[in-house]
This record gives structure tokens, C-alpha cells and sequence, in this order.
């Protein structure tokens, strides 16, 4: 049997997501109509001998629970949500769960990040790292070289494919080679993290027999000892030991961090399900239905004007009303959302219960667009523009590059602004 964790982290982990993530935890914010954590899941469907998923994370479980329930039924694999009373990290995370994790006495266990977007080649992996024969494979792509240094930089030898060497976000450039946070491991990883968290134990006993002061400035910085992360604390001093390995993916990956990337999520997304799901996307000629062009999800509780003109990349998600000439290109447009008359909204993020007006534009400069800090400051030049929940632009306003925070009424014309 095999098992899949997928960790989701905690209403601390996605700051950088705001304003979309004030009242929907990250990992259910909707990428091509469905929730960001839905496309892991349906991505562990196609492992074989799958007998559970696990979520695990520390945001509060009643729109987990909801949201597992539905999808356990959905698509008839048990789904469970665990919630950690505070973060462990990435690997601490998982040890904390562990007896849960191995009641069905798994063989392999699966572990992935949730905010990553990519095709998740699970059962490839699993075939790769049965012939590798160690203890953990990771998933891995080549990036640019500018890019590199906001993931974890790593070589691997390329004949075996063992991991040689792993450094988390270094500062010099290591390796145009990066770690996808999609990872398998034998049960022997659950051994390697309580190592690491011994050590730990045995360090701080050292240095609390050998001097007060020395405790004190030392643990002040040091980490609580059931906080085990992953990559520093398991990759890293385990790379070039014979026990991990990397399964190379040719297929498109991104990191979701923040709201522009999800934009550009969707649209990867949207143009998988052509080959995975081609039920999912709109399809109309403009005769009873809106003109489609490209790749478009719309909910089927949504009411769009047969005269309005969307796509390519828009999702449309539920109870959404779009009126008469309007013109949608690159958008989220989220729950209860109403779009006036002939109102415009280009790559750009709708929030729940907002509503524009005739005649507005909502729109970024498409040369910036998908354009962010590594750092994640939206503050940054976005090519995105974001209204949180329930904003108003009132008829006839411009908003150009802007972010507006939820429960806001625009009655003038804005551009490069935060509207808090
Ligand atoms: N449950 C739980 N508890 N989840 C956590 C915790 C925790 O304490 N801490 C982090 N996570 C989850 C996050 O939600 C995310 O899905 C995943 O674990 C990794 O998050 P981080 O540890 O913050 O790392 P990162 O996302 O900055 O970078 C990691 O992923 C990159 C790929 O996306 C690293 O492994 C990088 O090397 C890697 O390139």
C-alpha cells in the first residue's frame, strides 16, 4: 500500500497571499475552478494502491473538514485532515502524525507541498525510486539561473541520479538545478527525522550542563526540537550518502507564493485539463452561449451573458453573473461575483461578492503581468490587478494595477495603487 501527505501549512504561512487569503486558507483558493490543494489530489488518484490522503496543516479545521469530506466522496479515496496544535515544519510535521501515517503499515509514502503547480508525475516517481532503491526521491526541474536562488539549489549525479548535494535558497549560486517540494520516501524517513530531533535534545543537554550563558544565547536561536524541516534538516545532511534521489520533470512547475502566480497557475492548469479533463473547459460560439476563446472553466451555477466574450485563461467559479458585452481575459473571477454591462476585467483577480459596474475597466499592464518580488511584496510593480472580498467599482471607474482591500467602494479611477 502507499500513502500520500500533502502539507498545507497554517494562516501564518500564507501572508503572502493576501488579501485572497483573509478569509479562504491558501490551499482552497481556486486554480482553474478548483481548489489549489484538488490538483495534488487528483494527481495521487493515478497512484497505485493508494489507500489514503492525508492534508496536514494547522488552519482551522472547519472548512477542512467540509472541504475532505466532499472530495473523499468525490472521488472515492479516503482524504483526512490533521491538524497540528502549532507549525512543526515541513518533516516535523509529518513525524508528528506518524502513527496515524502508518497504520496501514505503507510502503512508500508520499509527500508533497501543496503550493506548487505542476503536473505531478507521481506514478513515474514511484517506478523511478523502486529502481534507485534508497530511501527518498525527489522531484526536481531545471530553472534559470536567476530564478534558482528562491528554491532549493541542488546536484545530482547524472548517471545515478543520486542527490549529491542540497543547499536550501544559498546566496551564490549552486546549481540551475532545484528541488519541487514532491517528494517519496520508504518509511525509513520517519527513523531520520527523529534523529535529527535527538541530536537536537543531546545539544541542548550539552549546553546546559557546560554553562548558563552559553544556553542562553545559544537556544534563544535555536529551533524547539520537534521542529524538523525538511530541507535543511534532512536533505542537506543526507544528500551524497546513497539515500536520496532525484526523478527529473520535463513538464511545466511553479511555486504559488503569492496572488500573480495564481493567475499564471490557472492558465497551466486550464491547458492540462485539455488533456485531462477536456469536460471541464467552456466551450460556445456565441449563438446561445458566450464567445470562448482559449482555455475557460465556468462554474456551472454561473449565468454569463450570451454576448460577452471570454478568454483565453478565465475561470469563473459559482453564482457569477456577467452581463451583456462584457469582455473577460486572463481572470479569477471568484464566488457571487456580478460584472456589469459591458465592464472589462484583464489580468486580474475578482474577489467573492465584489461587483463592477457598466462601463468599468479592471484591468494590469499586460508587459508586467505574472511580474513579482522574490520576496513576495505586492507593494512591488504587480502587472496584476486584485480586488479583495465584496469591493465596488462603482460605473464608468478605471483600475489599473491596483490592489484593493476587501469590503472598499471605488467611485473614482485608480492606477498603481493599494486602497486599504
Ligand atoms: N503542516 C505544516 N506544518 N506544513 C508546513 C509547515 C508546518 O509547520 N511549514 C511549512 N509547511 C508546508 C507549506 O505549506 C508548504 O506547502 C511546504 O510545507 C513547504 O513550505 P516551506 O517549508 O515554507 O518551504 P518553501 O515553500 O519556502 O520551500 C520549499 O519548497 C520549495 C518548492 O516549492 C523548499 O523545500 C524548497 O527547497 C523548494 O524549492
Amino acid at each position: 500500500k502507499v500513502v500520500a501527505v500533502i502539507m498545507v501549512g497554517g494562516p501564518t504561512k500564507g501572508t503572502r497571499f493576501r488579501p485572497l487569503s483573509f478569509n479562504t486558507p491558501k490551499p482552497l483558493f481556486p486554480l482553474a475552478g478548483q481548489p489549489m490543494v484538488q490538483h495534488p489530489i487528483s494527481a495521487c488518484k493515478k497512484i497505485p494502491n493508494l489507500a489514503q490522503i492525508f492534508l496536514i496543516g494547522f488552519h482551522e479545521e472547519r472548512e477542512f473538514t467540509l472541504y475532505v469530506s466532499a472530495i473523499s466522496n468525490e472521488l472515492k479515496v479516503p482524504v483526512r485532515y490533521l491538524k497540528e496544535d502549532k507549525p512543526h515544519g515541513s518533516a516535523g510535521g509529518l513525524y508528528y502524525f506518524r502513527d496515524m501515517i502508518m497504520e496501514d503499515s505503507p510502503s512508500h509514502v508520499f509527500l508533497l507541498n501543496c503550493d506548487v503547480c505542476c503536473s505531478f508525475p507521481l506514478p513515474d516517481m514511484l517506478e523511478a525510486h523502486k529502481t534507485y532503491g534508497g530511501m527518498g526521491t525527489m522531484l526536481v526541474i531545471k530553472v534559470s539561473a536567476e530564478s534558482a536562488h528562491q528554491f532549493g539549489e541542488l546536484v545530482a549525479d547524472p548517471t545515478t541520479k543520486e542527490l549529491l548535494h542540497y543547499t536550501e535558497k544559498p546566496e551564490t549560486f549552486v546549481s540551475d538545478l532545484i528541488n519541487c517540494g514532491v517528494y517519496i520516501f520508504t518509511p525509513e524517513i520517519f527513523t531520520a527525522i527523529q534523529d535529527v530531533s535527538m541530536h537536537r535534545e543531546d545539544r541542548a543537554n550539552l549546553r546546559r550542563v557546560s554553562s548558563f550563558e552559553a544556553l542562553q544565547s545559544v537556544t534563544s536561536r535555536a529551533l524547539p526540537m520537534d521542529f524538523v524541516r525538511l530541507d535543511q534538516d534532512i536533505l542537506s545532511p543526507l544528500a551524497g550518502k546513497k539515500k536520496l534521489y532525484t526523478f527529473e520533470t520535463m513538464d511545466f512547475w511553479e511555486q504559488i507564493k503569492t496572488p500573480g502566480m495564481s493567475l499564471k497557475c490557472s492558465a497551466l492548469y486550464l491547458a492540462q485539463f485539455r488533456h485531462t479533463s477536456p469536460h471541464l473547459l467552456a466551450a460556445g460560439d456565441g449563438t446561445k452561449s458566450a464567445m470562448i476563446c482559449g482555455d475557460v472553466y465556468v462554474h456551472p451555477s454561473a449565468k454569463v451573458h450570451p454576448t460577452a466574450k471570454i478568454g483565453p485563461n478565465v475561470s469563473i467559479s459559482a453564482n457569477v453573473r456577467i452581463g451583456a458585452g462584457v469582455r473577460l481575459i486572463s481572470c479569477i473571477i471568484l464566488d457571487d461575483v456580478e460584472i456589469k454591462e459591458n465592464a472589462v476585467v484583464i489580468h486580474s483577480i475578482v474577489g467573492w461578492k465584489s461587483s463592477i459596474g457598466r462601463w468599468s475597466r479592471v484591468q494590469a499592464s499586460p508587459v508586467m503581468q505574472f511580474r513579482y518580488s522574490a520576496e513576495g511584496d505586492y507593494n512591488a510593480k504587480l502587472g496584476i490587478t486584485i480586488l479583495g472580498e465584496a469591493v465596488t467599482v462603482e460605473d464608468e471607474v478605471v483600475v489599473i494595477n491596483s490592489i484593493v482591500l476587501p469590503n472598499k467602494t471605488l467611485n473614482v479611477s485608480v492606477q498603481e495603487e493599494i486602497i486599504l
